[in-house]
């Protein structure tokens, strides 16, 4: 599909992410100029409720999204080739990045709680559009990606 998981454990160590080589490795050589962090759970993320929803509801982004999970833990899921689910179970210390035009979703689960790094390439464009939004060049990209693939 594209979406790259690091499972990175050995590679990353969410607990030093603020001072981690093997992470600004990888920010610099995918020009991840911008980070921030969020949590994601009722006590600590405005408008929570409305947020959980948007992020539940497919959609896709102009942009890569990458995700690096720093503590708890949470699904996303990615629609294959065939158009079906593929649930993809994201853990402290793993990274994420979906390409642009990749329809997904994100939930948490049965712990509710997630702290994750956001990164981007310059400025920061969270815009979601929901399915259908298959006029975008992105999406065009992106299907013209999955097409090469065997
Ligand atoms: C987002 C994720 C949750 O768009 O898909 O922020
Ligand atoms: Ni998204």
């Amino acid at each position: 599909t594209g979406a790259k998981v690091h499972s990175a454990q050995q590679i990353l160590d969410a607990d030093k992410y603020e001072n981690d080589p093997e992470l600004e490795k990888i920010r610099r050589e995918r020009n991840y100029s911008w980070m921030d962090v969020i949590t994601i759970c009722k006590d600590k993320l405005p408008n929570y409720e409305e947020k959980i929803k948007m992020f539940f509801e497919e959609h896709l982004h102009l942009d890569e999204e990458i995700r690096y999970i720093l503590e708890g833990s949470g699904y996303f899921d990615v629609r294959d080739k065939e158009d079906r689910w593929i649930r993809i179970s994201m853990e402290k210390g793993d990274m994420i990045t979906l390409p642009a035009g990749i329809y997904h979703r994100f939930t948490l689960d049965e712990k509710n709680y997630v702290k994750a790094m956001r990164l981007f390439v310059g400025e920061p464009v969270w815009t979601p559009y929901n399915r259908p939004a298959d006029h975008f060049n992105a999406r065009a990209q992106y299907v013209k990606f999955l097409e090469g693939t065997a």
